[in-house]
């Protein structure tokens, strides 16, 4: 390494923010030097964890024999929910309705019932197929269109929005209609699956690391699961191999269990499920049915709408509550429902309890309101977007404030969804493609083409308002070089680099100054998980209250060790102008220590303004709204059903973007994702409700080859967050998800082709080949059928 010598002249430091940063490891992501836990040097004598997985789906465990598992090379133990030192519970709610590893009864197939510790994992995965497993069977429900949103079971308590009287604007309006979707749930497929390795200490104390996205709850369900205080149990995580929301509770059970037999054996134990069992046995996107009624007049205005939103959560409610409601917060997308009804389900089942990914039902709101959109559209025979145009939020020169109020009661203030459309209108060049598309389809017999243009609007905040908050630890050795720690966590995003920059800016030292380290809570406690796309918006503004405390310190000490005012002493690129002489920033730093000021912060930050009263369904659950759209074109061969994305372009607001490299990424990586989701990714459950789809095999994601074949993502130069959030940016990591809609309304736009766009294809999604193909026969049947 070369020693890091800063320019003393240069007139702006190397990182800060604003500047295009590539991700601190990317070279090492690439070169495989970039260390994953498993990666980790192993203490001596580790053991290694398998879990056993119930072959039932809903049943009473009659008779567990696991005597030839003991016996097995290697076996060290077996534990079971009886082996549970504390409480068998890792419900991240506090619901207390799931067990670490099932106790007597099992409620989907797969859900663990016991984990075998042997010397090698080899050992511990040979020996769980030796386990000898009697089930008396009873009734149970995988599907949610078996069951009735109003009357069946729930995991947790419902949500209703509601602002007008929907029921009567709907009856009341000149023209009516009624739905329903079926929108296909998703598989995290993060390229790391989950792991633990528990590392015991003396007394009560052990270490885990473990790929989570929320190390505060990891220890908080450790030391539940083991029955010692938080204080015993320390959860390090440095990087994940993608998280997606699939790491925000899912890792407790691994986690949970490496520590029981970590202390139970006095050895360190690393559980790293197969990929296979991570698939079965972890949770995933919420599928939803959505039921949607519509008033609307013969321009196209919408007057009134209902929505009831079912989820399949599973056996447990883990993140239900807080998914199914997002989707509610966004079952107006960008658009202003002036009488609206709006209801969720969170219903049981028995399936894994599925769980936060990437947008957190906030997507599956969009996908609701979106489809409405096309309803009206093709009942008047018009342009979808000109429909969409018609509905948004503050239109056609109506007054501030009216119509921009949501259905949960927060005005919106931050609209800029026209000036996005407007522009993603004129760069893709929406009306010259619309008519060669309509001449295109006239002349072609086979193979369709489609276009959509669709917008995004995604609230920024939890909409649990405590979790509003986050932590920063800030240390200036005496060489001047920093050392950054706050409580979020890093799973390819580019957190830790947003966060640097922001303690760069912070002392105007270079980037390389600032030594980013691995989340612990040691070092910063009580934090949220890395979630609802909030990390560099909450602990970029922890970390900079840290940095700015001691910046306060050294003003101080420089203005009367030097006898200047204090805003005669200026932090300049890597040194201090303190009266009329400059010192390097090291400097300055090493004659504060010989003067014992302290140079060490821990930084707090709490989101300002918002709030939520969930029994109302009114407040302001968001501090702010990130905006974008997408424009895509796809063509569709009629006789199969196969489909090849030929161009999408995306315009998106990522206000005055930290890193913009990194944030393109975001947008990219989001977009591939949502549109994986709304067209190839296919869960499927079996009538026994076993998941057939638990591998790369039967699942599948975008590939390379399934890109835009051109792709053009903009980021909004003009784009500034109106509240004062780290240096005006906005949040990236979730917003551009559902971007990803563009594809399937283009699909559906290209099916509708096939009978001259008179009849709403009404596609489910994932729009798979077949699903496409499936919609075209449909079509075809329905238009040849005599009126
Ligand atoms: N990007 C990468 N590369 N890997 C991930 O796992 N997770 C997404 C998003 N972008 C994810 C990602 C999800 S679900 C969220 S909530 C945010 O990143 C979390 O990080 P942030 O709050 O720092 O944006
Ligand atoms: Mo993201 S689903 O909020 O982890």
């Amino acid at each position: 390494m070369t020693k890091h010598v800063p320019d003393l002249k240069a007139q702006k430091i190397s990182g800060g923010v604003a500047s295009d940063q590539r991700h601190d490891s990317a070279h090492k992501h690439v070169s495989g030097t970039a260390v994953y836990i498993d990666d980790m040097p192993e203490p001596a004598g580790t053991l290694h964890g398998c879990l056993g997985l119930s072959t039932a789906t809903h049943a009473t465990i009659t008779k567990m024999d696991l005597v030839a598992v003991r016996a097995a090379p290697g076996v060290v133990d077996v534990l079971t929910a009886k082996d549970v030192p504390g409480e068998n519970d890792i419900s991240p709610t506090g619901r207390h309705d799931e067990p670490v590893l099932a106790d007597g009864k099992v409620e989907f197939y797969g859900q663990p019932i016991f984990c075998v510790i042997a010397e090698t994992r080899e050992q511990a995965r040979r020996a769980v197929r030796l386990a000898k497993v009697e089930y008396e069977q009873l009734p149970f429900v995988t599907d949610i269109g078996a069951l009735d949103p109003r009357k069946d079971k729930l995991v947790t308590p419902p949500l209703t929005l509601k602002r007008g009287d929907a029921a009567a604007a709907i009856k009341a309006a000149p023209r009516r209609l009624k739905g329903k979707m079926r929108l296909g749930g998703q598989e995290h497929f993060y390229l790391e699956g989950h792991i633990a390795m528990a590392v015991p200490g003396e007394d009560h104390d052990v270490t885990i690391y473990s790929s989570t996205q929320h190390p505060s709850e990891v220890q908080h369900m450790v030391s539940h699961a083991l029955g010692i205080p938080s204080n015993a149990v320390t959860v390090e995580i440095r990087r994940m191999g993608g998280g997606f929301g699939g790491k925000e509770t899912q890792g407790n059970q691994f986690a949970a269990l490496a520590a029981i037999a970590a202390k139970r054996h006095h050895r360190a134990v690393k559980i790293r499920p197969d990929r296979d069992d991570d698939m079965i046995a972890t949770g995933k996107r919420h599928d939803f049915l959505i039921d949607y009624e519509v008033g609307f007049d013969d321009d196209g205005n919408i007057l009134g709408v209902d929505f009831m939103f079912a989820a399949r959560c599973g056996f447990s409610s883990d993140l239900s509550g807080p998914v199914t409601d997002r989707a509610l917060f966004h079952c107006d997308n960008t658009y202003f429902w002036p009488a609206v009804h709006a209801q969720s389900a969170p219903l049981y089942t028995n399936t894994v309890s599925n769980t936060a990914f990437r947008g957190f039902g906030g997507p599956q709101g969009m996908v609701g309101a979106e489809r409405v959109i096309d309803e009206v559209a093709f009942a008047l025979g018009k342009d979808p977007l000109e429909i969409r145009k018609k509905n948004f939020y503050g239109a056609s020169g109506d007054k501030e404030g009216d119509r921009n109020i949501t259905p949960y009661h927060q005005t919106v203030e931050d609209n800029v969804i026209q000036r996005i459309i407007a522009e993603l209108e004129a760069s893709s060049n929406y009306a010259r493609r619309r008519r060669e598309i309509s001449a295109f389809n006239n002349n072609s017999r086979f193979i369709k083409r489609g276009l959509a243009l669709t917008p995004v609007k995604f609230g920024i905040s939890f909409t649990a308002t405590h979790y509003n908050q986050a932590g920063a630890l800030v240390h200036v050795y005496t060489d001047g070089s920093v050392h950054l720690n706050h409580g979020g966590t890093e799973m390819g995003q580019g957190l830790y680099l947003k966060v640097a920059q922001v303690v760069a800016e912070e002392f105007q030292i270079d980037l390389d100054q600032v030594k980013i380290t691995a989340t612990t809570t040691g070092k910063v406690p009580n934090t949220s998980a890395t979630a609802a796309s909030s990390g560099s918006d909450l602990n970029g503004m922890a970390a900079q209250n840290a940095a700015r405390q001691i910046k306060d310190r050294l003003t101080n000490f420089a203005s009367e060790k030097y006898q200047v005012p204090r805003d005669q002493v200026l932090f300049l690129p890597n040194r201090v102008r303190i009266g009329n002489q400059e010192i390097p920033f090291g400097d300055l730093v090493k004659q504060a220590y010989m003067a014992r000021i302290q140079l060490s912060a821990a930084g707090f930050y709490k989101t300002p303004k918002i709030h939520w009263n969930r029994d109302k369904g009114e407040g302001r659950p968001f501090y702010y709204f990130a905006y974008g759209a997408s424009c895509s074109e796809v063509s569709v061969d009629t006789l199969t059903g196969e489909y090849v994305v030929e161009r999408t372009d995306i315009l998106h607001e990522t206000g005055r973007s930290l890193n913009r490299a990194i944030d393109l990424g975001q947008v990219e990586g989001g977009f591939i994702q949502g549109m994986g989701w709304l067209t190839t990714e296919e869960l499927w459950w079996d009538d026994k409700g076993r998941l057939r789809t638990h591998a790369p095999s039967t699942y599948k994601i975008p590939l390379a080859s399934d890109r835009p074949k051109i792709f053009n993502v903009t980021l909004a130069d003009w784009s500034e967050a109106n509240e004062p959030t780290v240096h005006r940016s906005k949040a990236v990591g979730e917003p551009p998800f559902p971007l990803g809609m563009s594809v399937l309304h283009a699909l559906s736009d290209a099916v509708a082709s096939v009978a001259d766009h008179r009849i709403c294809p009404r596609l489910d999604a994932p729009a798979t080949p077949e699903r496409v193909l499936m919609a075209i026969e449909r079509l075809k049947r329905e238009a040849a059928r005599p009126a």
